[in-house]
């Protein structure tokens, strides 16, 4: 432990300005503008990678963007760590909430704000240098791979075929992300489940051209109106979901499970506060963690029709649109999922408009094992790095990977995430403290050092 905080101390400002370099790419996958920045972080990655000892180090090319593979095999006799993480952001929009701009990253109070200074640069470069670390240390206790993707923030497409078509170079006994949250540094938590998700995005046509609405208007329906009634009728009174057949296969927590869940430290009045918010909402019968973390939810992304530039303009619109989607829990599946939705959208729309429905990407939710090796070896870095015991939670996020590497590779996942839920993940003015990209560069390291000693 000594000699980790040392090699901290003594590579400080090295460590944020290598973080620095990598936050300044904007590197949003979403928009194809940002293309070339896009490719020139993963180029970026894989020479860090080198720098800190990997060897085989590729950019590995997709029908997308590439994922970045490095590993450092030391003895076939070792344990395996195969570390995941993106290097791809959220767009930026709206940029003017930015107080400084998204990809100069400036710290402001003791924290990083940057596009994906937590999620997922901050997070994952972490693993980089706590790997160069042990690297100079002579201390890497496993073997480490690491697969960092430039394609999360749309939903992985291209990363199922790369998975199955590689899956010698990636075989591990162990999958370390840190792209998830803690309750605090003071209450340090692991999530052990993600929410699955099903993003659909429907449009709602009604006359076949833009009208006057003066003319036309209390004649025909208006698309808008139709999808707001439409949407809102997606949620009952006690905000059930509406969807038949959508809750089939949840899977109920027992009580003993769901106290458990509520015994984490959670302020609600902290938490409305924060948000500006007089009362939460939810799902009647239901606390607000449980909300996020074990039950599934639909929620509205954006819905735009007719006019909304400068001023007014009398219009009744041809088209409304929206995007849903939908976060799932075990055991929901993802095209199904998406299939009961299409129907039931259909089947709700009146005779006076068409309606048209049509499937994102999708991604199933998971449940990580609190009784394995990995998660004790995880439990005990946080308790050394920390002083204190991790508490387990749910956490409401996807990262659709996680069960596919569990699918495809049978290997379970660990997710220890040193994010806070008031980092503005996908916001403006996105951070990360300085205070945990350290505590993480000097937590890993242990993880490595418990799982080869528990895996013995
Ligand atoms: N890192 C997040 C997921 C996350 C955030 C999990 C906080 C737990 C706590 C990830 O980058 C993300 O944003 N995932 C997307 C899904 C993806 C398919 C676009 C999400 O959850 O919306
Ligand atoms: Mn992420
Ligand atoms: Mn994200």
């Amino acid at each position: 432990m000594q000699e980790i905080k040392k090699y901290v101390e003594d590579n400080k400002q090295r460590f944020l300005d290598e973080l620095f370099e990598l936050l300044r790419f904007p590197s949003v996958s979403a928009d194809p503008k940002y293309k070339d920045d896009v490719l020139k972080t993963a180029d970026f990655v894989a020479q860090k990678l080198k720098d800190a000892g990997a060897d085989k180090v590729e950019i590995c090319p997709t029908a997308g963007y590439p994922i970045v593979y490095g590993e450092k095999i030391i003895d076939a006799g070792l344990p395996t760590v195969l570390i995941y993480g993106h290097y791809d952001v959220q767009p930026p929009d709206p940029l003017e909430l930015w107080k400084t701009p998204p990809f100069e990253p400036t710290i402001r109070d003791g924290k990083i704000y940057a596009r994906g200074a937590c999620d997922d640069k901050g997070q994952f470069y972490m693993h980089v240098k706590a790997f160069e670390l042990m690297m100079k240390t002579n201390t890497l206790a496993c073997n480490v791979k690491f697969m960092i993707e430039g394609e999360e923030e749309v939903g992985s497409a291209n990363l199922a075929t790369f998975v199955k078509a590689n899956t010698e170079r990636l075989k591990a006994d162990i999958v370390l992300i840190s792209d998830t949250s803690m309750i605090s540094m003071e209450n340090p938590s692991i999530e052990t489940g993600l929410r699955g998700l099903a993003y659909m995005e429907v449009e709602v046509t009604g006359p076949n051209r833009d009208l006057h609405s003066g003319v036309y208007g209390g004649a025909v329906a208006n698309p808008a109106t139709i999808l707001c009634k439409m949407i809102a009728s997606l949620h009952d009174e006690n905000n059930h979901i509406t969807v038949p057949g959508f809750y089939d296969k949840v899977l109920e927590l027992t009580l003993k499970e769901r106290e458990a869940l509520n015994a984490a430290p959670f302020d609600l009045d902290e938490y409305k506060k924060d948000l500006d918010i007089d009362a939460e909402w939810g799902e009647k019968g239901y606390t607000t963690l449980e909300r996020t973390g074990i039950r599934p939810t639909l929620e509205v992304n954006g819905i735009w029709s007719g006019y909304i530039g400068e001023g007014a303009k009398t219009v009744l619109p041809s088209k409304a649109n929206a995007k849903i989607s939908m976060r799932l829990v075990p055991n929901q599946n993802s095209t199904e999922i998406s299939d009961l939705f299409t129907k039931h959208f259909e089947s709700i729309a009146p005779d006076y408009v068409k309606v048209k429905v049509t499937p994102h990407h999708g991604g199933e939710p998971v449940v990580t094992p609190t009784d394995s090796i990995a998660y004790k070896a995880a439990e005990k870095a946080i308790e050394d790095s920390f002083g204190k015991q991790a508490i387990p939670t749910r956490g409401g996020g996807s990262i659709p990977i996680v069960a596919l590497f569990e699918d495809v590779l049978g290997i379970k996942s660990v997710l220890l995430g040193f994010g806070l839920d008031s980092d503005a993940l996908h916001s403006p003015n996105e951070k990360y403290d300085v205070f945990n990209y350290y505590k993480g560069i000097e937590t890993l390291p242990l993880f490595h050092k418990y799982f080869a000693e528990f895996s013995k």
